[in-house]
């Protein structure tokens, strides 16, 4: 079973966290999720989801989705396994990553989990996969992440394509959730992909 960390932050676009979380443990894939305080209501506020409820939190963030392990922690969880080097896991997303958790990331001010386990992915050699929001970025913001890129971090924005002809905001949210699926080395046909003519083969939802 492959082993992930997910990590979300108090960013828009919660949505393309929960796609992401729902194709790893579809995946049959192992996935530790820690959560931010300031993203819960945001991901209320955008998905319905509430993870105050800890005996509807899973049933919520699966939504129906079976396999893989789901593990959960609040950012205060310094004593989890995801703070060690020696918790070995394949790649760690932060999806969205806001630009304050993006600037502890790039300045290793690691005051929570989230920001620890990306620390620890860093200096471990680790695939690190970020996911910034926000709009404009500003000179600090894209200066935090070069810093990232020069690291070997991958800086993997929400920005739309439209070579796949998307029609609902839930095609687009596949093909983000497939890029960063590609960027952990996922095999996946969650998005269309580019072909040469435009005509390239439905993903699997046939959400377009
Ligand atoms: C509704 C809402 C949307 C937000 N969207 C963004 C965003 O897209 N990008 C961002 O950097 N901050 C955004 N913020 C601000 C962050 O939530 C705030 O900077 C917070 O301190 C981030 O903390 P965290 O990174 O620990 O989750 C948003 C805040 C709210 C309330």
């Amino acid at each position: 079973m492959k082993r992930f960390i997910l990590g979300i932050s108090g960013a828009s676009g919660q949505a393309i966290a929960i796609k992401l979380l729902r194709e790893l443990l579809g995946r049959n894939c192992e996935t530790h999720l820690v959560i931010s305080s300031q993203s819960l209501p945001i991901l209320e506020q955008e998905t319905g989801i509430r993870c105050g409820n800890k005996a509807q939190r899973e049933k919520q963030l699966r939504g129906g989705v079976r396999g893989g392990k789901l593990v959960y922690y609040d950012e205060t969880g310094m004593w989890a396994p995801i703070a060690s080097g020696s918790f070995r896991t394949d790649a760690m997303f932060i999806v969205p990553c806001s630009m304050k958790t993006l600037s502890a990331v790039a300045n290793g001010y690691a005051s929570n989990l989230l920001e620890r386990a990306a620390d620890v992915k860093i200096k471990e050699g680790g695939k690190l996969i970020l996911c910034p929001r926000e709009m404009p970025f500003s000179a600090i913001h894209l200066e935090n992440m070069l810093k990232l890129a020069r690291l070997g971090v991958a800086i993997a924005p929400p920005v739309a394509a439209f070579y796949h002809k998307p029609k609902t905001l839930e095609a687009m949210v596949e093909f983000f959730a497939g890029k960063l699926l590609d960027q952990a080395g996922i095999e996946n046909d969650i998005f269309r992909r580019w072909d040469g003519r435009g005509t390239g083969r439905r993903p699997r939802s046939g959400g377009e």
